[in-house]
């Protein structure tokens, strides 16, 4: 099919992808992404799909997906030395809003990686790891990105589509500016000083006070990807899951 009026062939030419499928209806481009991994696909894969039946996001919730009003992207990663998804994730996210940056949208990050614009959720970000016993087979990012509004009712108040800040946006026109950041990602296991620096200009949590699942105000970032809350007893870190504002 064609995707904003390109097919797959020049697809992976324009977003320099070594491999590039763009298709009508999936349950969820990460799926075709593990498929595609198994099968020997290379580095750097990329799934576009126009809508998802089955989307997903984290702690096993729905992502809304119609058709044609988001990306809704999957693409390969085979990191030569393991990575731990978490903190790929929120390379990830650094990703999506620097891109976001060079399209004029100011956008920030609500750990672990939701990209946030005006309060409400533009993007989520969910990366799915494949281990074959101890060694990483490859991992699976899965960027959602809602570009043509209107919402849903039911979303609407928490989140955001693109084109209701950038009027006219375009769903080739952010790959373009996001692809080259997503093929310099780092495999390094930890996030360096500068990522973790990066990440708190662009943190909306910092701050904030949590109530779950500890009490306390958000201090920022580790290396490893855990938020850093001061609690009544001291520094705690939060791993995984989310956290509820107070
Ligand atoms: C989240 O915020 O919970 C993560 C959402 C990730 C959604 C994207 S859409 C493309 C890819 N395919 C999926 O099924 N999920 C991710």
């Amino acid at each position: 099919m064609k995707y904003e009026g390109l097919d797959a062939a020049a697809l992976s030419t324009r977003l320099r992808a070594p491999r590039c499928l763009a298709l009508e209806k999936v349950t969820s481009t990460l799926d075709i992404v593990h498929e595609l991994a198994g099968e020997g696909a290379p580095n750097g894969t990329l799934v576009l799909a126009d809508e998802q039946v089955r989307g997903r996001g984290r702690q096993r919730r729905r992502w809304h997906s119609p058709k044609g009003s988001g990306i809704w992207m999957g693409t390969l990663r085979r990191p030569p030395t393991p990575v731990d998804g978490g903190v790929l994730a929120i390379r990830v996210g650094l990703a999506v809003v620097r891109a976001l940056d060079a399209l004029d949208v100011v956008a920030q990050l609500k750990w672990p990686n939701d990209v946030m614009v005006h309060d409400r959720k533009l993007a989520g970000v969910l990366c799915e790891a494949r281990w074959r016993g101890q060694e990483l087979s490859w991992i699976a990012i899965g960027i959602g990105i809602n570009v043509h509004g209107p919402l849903p009712e039911e979303i609407a108040r928490r989140a955001i589509a693109l084109d209701e800040i950038l009027p006219g946006a375009n769903r080739l026109a952010v790959l373009d500016v996001l692809m080259p950041w997503l093929r310099d990602l780092s495999d390094a296991p930890t996030l360096t000083e500068q990522e973790c620096a990066e990440y708190s200009r662009y943190d909306w949590l910092r701050g904030c006070h949590v109530t779950e699942p500890v009490a306390g105000v958000v201090q920022g970032l580790a290396p490893d990807g855990a938020l850093l809350v001061r609690t009544a007893d001291g520094v705690e870190r939060v791993v995984g899951g989310g956290v509820v504002t107070a």
